[in-house]
Protein backbone atom coordinates (compact mmCIF):
# COMPACT_ATOMS: atom_id res chain seq x y z
CA UNK A 1 0.00 0.00 0.00
CA UNK A 2 2.68 2.26 1.37
CA UNK A 3 5.00 1.88 -1.72
CA UNK A 4 2.44 2.11 -4.31
CA UNK A 5 1.30 5.17 -3.01
CA UNK A 6 4.95 6.59 -3.02
CA UNK A 7 5.39 6.04 -6.60
CA UNK A 8 2.21 7.67 -7.01
CA UNK A 9 3.19 10.93 -5.76
CA UNK A 10 6.58 10.37 -7.89
CA UNK A 11 4.62 9.84 -10.77
CA UNK A 12 2.62 13.05 -9.99
CA UNK A 13 5.86 14.94 -9.09
CA UNK A 14 7.40 14.02 -12.74
CA UNK A 15 4.49 14.93 -14.67
CA UNK A 16 4.03 18.27 -12.74
CA UNK A 17 8.05 18.95 -13.77
CA UNK A 18 7.77 18.11 -16.97
CA UNK A 19 4.24 20.09 -17.42
CA UNK A 20 6.45 23.02 -15.81
CA UNK A 21 9.14 22.61 -18.40
CA UNK A 22 6.93 22.64 -21.06
CA UNK A 23 5.45 25.74 -20.54
CA UNK A 24 8.48 27.41 -19.80
CA UNK A 25 9.49 26.56 -23.18
CA UNK A 26 6.09 27.45 -24.57
CA UNK A 27 6.12 30.99 -22.90
CA UNK A 28 10.05 31.73 -23.21
CA UNK A 29 11.73 34.11 -25.23
CA UNK A 30 14.06 33.59 -28.24
CA UNK A 31 17.13 31.98 -27.11
CA UNK A 32 19.58 34.67 -28.89
CA UNK A 33 17.03 37.65 -28.83
CA UNK A 34 18.22 38.63 -24.74
CA UNK A 35 21.25 39.70 -23.40
CA UNK A 36 22.71 37.49 -20.78
CA UNK A 37 20.92 34.55 -22.83
CA UNK A 38 22.68 34.52 -25.60
CA UNK A 39 24.00 31.78 -27.96
CA UNK A 40 26.97 30.44 -27.14
CA UNK A 41 29.98 30.39 -29.46
CA UNK A 42 33.26 27.96 -27.86
CA UNK A 43 36.23 29.02 -29.84
CA UNK A 44 39.61 27.30 -29.10
CA UNK A 45 43.20 28.72 -29.24
CA UNK A 46 46.57 28.22 -28.37
CA UNK A 47 47.91 30.83 -26.59
CA UNK A 48 51.25 31.16 -26.94
CA UNK A 49 51.76 33.34 -29.82
CA UNK A 50 52.07 36.94 -29.40
CA UNK A 51 50.78 39.11 -31.13
CA UNK A 52 47.80 36.80 -32.28
CA UNK A 53 46.93 34.95 -28.72
CA UNK A 54 48.76 35.32 -25.13
CA UNK A 55 47.93 35.74 -21.97
CA UNK A 56 48.19 38.89 -19.90
CA UNK A 57 49.95 38.86 -16.78
CA UNK A 58 46.07 38.25 -14.98
CA UNK A 59 45.57 35.83 -17.14
CA UNK A 60 43.63 36.89 -19.93
CA UNK A 61 43.39 36.49 -23.30
CA UNK A 62 44.68 39.21 -25.63
CA UNK A 63 46.02 39.51 -29.02
CA UNK A 64 44.78 40.05 -32.70
CA UNK A 65 42.76 37.09 -33.22
CA UNK A 66 41.27 37.38 -29.76
CA UNK A 67 40.27 40.87 -30.78
CA UNK A 68 38.84 39.28 -34.08
CA UNK A 69 36.79 36.43 -32.55
CA UNK A 70 35.22 39.12 -30.13
CA UNK A 71 34.32 41.04 -32.98
CA UNK A 72 32.53 38.33 -34.92
CA UNK A 73 31.11 36.83 -31.95
CA UNK A 74 29.84 40.40 -30.91
CA UNK A 75 28.52 40.89 -34.85
CA UNK A 76 26.77 38.03 -34.98
CA UNK A 77 25.10 37.62 -31.70
CA UNK A 78 26.93 35.09 -29.70
CA UNK A 79 28.66 34.98 -25.89
CA UNK A 80 32.57 33.97 -26.77
CA UNK A 81 33.78 31.59 -24.65
CA UNK A 82 37.87 30.81 -24.93
CA UNK A 83 39.50 27.73 -24.45
CA UNK A 84 43.15 27.00 -24.23
CA UNK A 85 45.30 23.76 -25.40
CA UNK A 86 48.04 22.41 -27.50
CA UNK A 87 48.34 23.84 -30.67
CA UNK A 88 48.42 19.60 -31.91
CA UNK A 89 44.78 19.20 -30.08
CA UNK A 90 42.89 22.17 -31.93
CA UNK A 91 42.27 20.19 -35.20
CA UNK A 92 41.21 17.31 -33.18
CA UNK A 93 38.63 19.40 -31.27
CA UNK A 94 36.89 20.75 -34.63
CA UNK A 95 37.24 17.35 -35.52
CA UNK A 96 35.51 16.01 -32.45
CA UNK A 97 32.64 19.33 -32.19
CA UNK A 98 34.36 19.89 -28.97
CA UNK A 99 34.63 23.75 -30.01
CA UNK A 100 32.66 25.62 -33.09
CA UNK A 101 35.86 27.85 -34.37
CA UNK A 102 39.88 27.90 -33.94
CA UNK A 103 41.75 31.03 -33.95
CA UNK A 104 44.92 30.37 -33.36
CA UNK A 105 47.26 31.73 -36.12
CA UNK A 106 46.64 28.99 -38.20
CA UNK A 107 47.89 28.50 -41.69
CA UNK A 108 44.86 27.29 -43.87
CA UNK A 109 46.84 24.76 -45.83
CA UNK A 110 45.66 21.81 -48.03
CA UNK A 111 46.41 18.79 -45.79
CA UNK A 112 44.03 20.55 -42.91
CA UNK A 113 41.64 21.32 -45.56
CA UNK A 114 40.83 17.62 -45.60
CA UNK A 115 39.73 17.60 -41.49
CA UNK A 116 38.49 21.27 -41.36
CA UNK A 117 36.99 24.22 -43.03
CA UNK A 118 38.40 27.29 -43.56
CA UNK A 119 37.72 31.27 -43.42
CA UNK A 120 38.52 33.97 -45.71
CA UNK A 121 42.44 34.29 -44.98
CA UNK A 122 43.12 37.17 -42.95
CA UNK A 123 46.84 37.52 -42.35
CA UNK A 124 49.87 36.07 -44.41
CA UNK A 125 53.21 36.08 -42.80
CA UNK A 126 56.42 33.55 -43.56
CA UNK A 127 58.95 31.41 -41.53
CA UNK A 128 62.44 32.95 -40.13
CA UNK A 129 64.52 31.00 -37.88
CA UNK A 130 65.44 32.85 -34.77
CA UNK A 131 68.91 32.49 -32.37
CA UNK A 132 71.08 34.00 -29.76
CA UNK A 133 72.65 37.33 -30.34
CA UNK A 134 76.38 35.56 -29.91
CA UNK A 135 75.44 32.32 -32.13
CA UNK A 136 77.12 31.95 -35.56
CA UNK A 137 74.30 30.65 -37.55
CA UNK A 138 73.15 33.05 -40.13
CA UNK A 139 71.93 30.61 -42.79
CA UNK A 140 70.61 27.60 -43.84
CA UNK A 141 74.04 26.23 -44.63
CA UNK A 142 75.13 27.18 -40.99
CA UNK A 143 72.30 24.42 -39.62
CA UNK A 144 74.26 21.29 -40.12
CA UNK A 145 74.29 19.73 -37.10
CA UNK A 146 72.56 21.77 -34.98
CA UNK A 147 69.38 21.24 -33.33
CA UNK A 148 65.89 23.25 -34.58
CA UNK A 149 63.26 23.58 -32.46
CA UNK A 150 59.70 23.34 -33.54
CA UNK A 151 56.17 23.66 -31.95
CA UNK A 152 54.67 20.40 -32.76
CA UNK A 153 51.55 20.41 -35.07
CA UNK A 154 52.76 23.23 -36.83
CA UNK A 155 53.55 23.39 -40.83
CA UNK A 156 56.88 24.51 -39.60
CA UNK A 157 57.41 20.95 -37.75
CA UNK A 158 56.35 19.82 -41.25
CA UNK A 159 58.69 22.07 -42.71
CA UNK A 160 61.64 21.65 -40.33
CA UNK A 161 61.64 17.62 -41.20
CA UNK A 162 61.73 18.45 -44.61
CA UNK A 163 64.71 20.99 -44.52
CA UNK A 164 66.52 18.99 -42.09
CA UNK A 165 66.88 16.05 -44.90
CA UNK A 166 69.17 18.45 -46.84
CA UNK A 167 70.41 20.80 -44.40
CA UNK A 168 71.71 18.25 -42.13
CA UNK A 169 70.20 19.73 -38.47
CA UNK A 170 68.19 17.72 -35.90
CA UNK A 171 64.10 18.59 -35.01
CA UNK A 172 63.22 18.89 -31.79
CA UNK A 173 59.73 19.49 -31.00
CA UNK A 174 57.82 20.51 -28.29
CA UNK A 175 54.25 21.68 -27.04
CA UNK A 176 54.33 25.10 -26.51
CA UNK A 177 55.78 27.89 -28.72
CA UNK A 178 56.61 29.90 -25.92
CA UNK A 179 59.09 27.39 -24.35
CA UNK A 180 61.00 27.48 -27.75
CA UNK A 181 62.11 30.75 -26.44
CA UNK A 182 63.51 29.26 -23.15
CA UNK A 183 65.22 26.45 -25.25
CA UNK A 184 67.48 28.99 -27.05
CA UNK A 185 67.93 30.81 -23.97
CA UNK A 186 69.12 27.90 -21.95
CA UNK A 187 70.97 26.31 -24.87
CA UNK A 188 68.88 23.39 -25.01
CA UNK A 189 68.32 23.85 -28.89
CA UNK A 190 70.36 26.19 -31.49
CA UNK A 191 67.74 27.43 -32.95
CA UNK A 192 63.39 28.35 -33.50
CA UNK A 193 61.94 27.63 -36.87
CA UNK A 194 58.57 29.62 -36.12
CA UNK A 195 56.08 32.18 -37.78
CA UNK A 196 58.06 35.11 -38.58
CA UNK A 197 55.37 37.82 -37.33
CA UNK A 198 55.76 35.61 -34.38
CA UNK A 199 59.67 35.45 -34.27
CA UNK A 200 60.08 39.14 -34.71
CA UNK A 201 58.02 39.48 -31.44
CA UNK A 202 60.48 37.48 -29.43
CA UNK A 203 63.27 38.74 -30.77
CA UNK A 204 62.61 42.26 -29.97
CA UNK A 205 60.99 41.17 -26.34
CA UNK A 206 64.21 39.09 -26.09
CA UNK A 207 67.28 39.85 -27.75
CA UNK A 208 67.44 37.39 -30.26
CA UNK A 209 68.73 37.51 -34.00
CA UNK A 210 67.62 35.61 -36.68
CA UNK A 211 66.67 35.39 -40.52
CA UNK A 212 64.04 34.18 -43.28
CA UNK A 213 63.52 31.11 -44.57
CA UNK A 214 64.21 31.93 -48.41
CA UNK A 215 62.21 28.65 -49.20
CA UNK A 216 59.11 28.68 -47.61
CA UNK A 217 55.56 30.10 -49.39
CA UNK A 218 53.11 29.49 -46.24
CA UNK A 219 49.59 29.63 -46.78
CA UNK A 220 47.75 32.82 -45.18
CA UNK A 221 46.27 32.61 -41.58
CA UNK A 222 42.21 31.68 -41.71
CA UNK A 223 39.73 30.62 -39.28
CA UNK A 224 39.24 26.70 -38.81
CA UNK A 225 35.61 24.78 -38.23
CA UNK A 226 34.51 21.70 -38.18
CA UNK A 227 33.47 20.15 -42.08
CA UNK A 228 30.16 21.54 -43.16
CA UNK A 229 29.87 23.97 -40.44
CA UNK A 230 27.09 26.48 -41.22
CA UNK A 231 29.30 29.46 -39.41
CA UNK A 232 31.89 29.56 -42.27
CA UNK A 233 29.30 31.42 -44.27
CA UNK A 234 28.53 33.74 -41.64
CA UNK A 235 32.33 34.37 -40.71
CA UNK A 236 33.11 35.01 -44.27
CA UNK A 237 30.00 37.52 -44.19
CA UNK A 238 31.46 39.22 -41.13
CA UNK A 239 35.29 39.36 -42.48
CA UNK A 240 34.13 41.39 -45.39
CA UNK A 241 32.03 43.53 -43.53
CA UNK A 242 35.16 44.04 -40.82
CA UNK A 243 37.59 44.69 -43.71
CA UNK A 244 35.73 46.91 -45.34
CA UNK A 245 34.82 49.09 -42.24
CA UNK A 246 38.29 49.24 -41.57
CA UNK A 247 38.04 47.57 -38.19
CA UNK A 248 40.20 44.63 -39.14
CA UNK A 249 43.14 47.15 -40.02
CA UNK A 250 42.56 48.69 -36.96
CA UNK A 251 43.54 45.87 -35.62
CA UNK A 252 46.26 44.92 -37.44
CA UNK A 253 47.82 48.38 -36.22
CA UNK A 254 47.15 48.14 -32.46
CA UNK A 255 48.76 44.62 -32.96
CA UNK A 256 51.44 46.04 -35.31
CA UNK A 257 51.35 43.49 -37.86
CA UNK A 258 53.71 43.57 -41.08
CA UNK A 259 51.19 44.25 -43.79
N1 LIG B 1 50.91 29.24 -38.64
C1 LIG B 1 51.46 28.04 -38.12
C2 LIG B 1 50.57 26.85 -38.40
O1 LIG B 1 49.45 26.99 -38.75
C3 LIG B 1 51.76 28.11 -36.64
C4 LIG B 1 50.59 28.45 -35.78
C5 LIG B 1 50.89 28.27 -34.32
N2 LIG B 1 49.88 28.88 -33.54
C6 LIG B 1 49.88 28.96 -32.16
N3 LIG B 1 48.89 29.56 -31.59
N4 LIG B 1 50.86 28.43 -31.49
O2 LIG B 1 50.97 25.73 -38.27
Amino acid sequence: MKSSFSKLLVLAFMVAVLAACGSTNNGGTNSNASEGDKKVLKMATSADFPPFESRDTKGNFEGFDIDLANLIAEELGYELKIEDMKFDGLVGALQSNRVDMVLAGMSADEKRKKNVDFSTEYHRSGEMFITKPDSTIEGLESLKGKVVGVQLGTIQEEGADELSKEYGFEVKKVDNAGILIQEINSNRIDVAYMDKEVASGYMEAQGLIGFDDPTTSSPGMAIAFPKGSELVADVNGVLEELEASGKIQELRDKWELAE
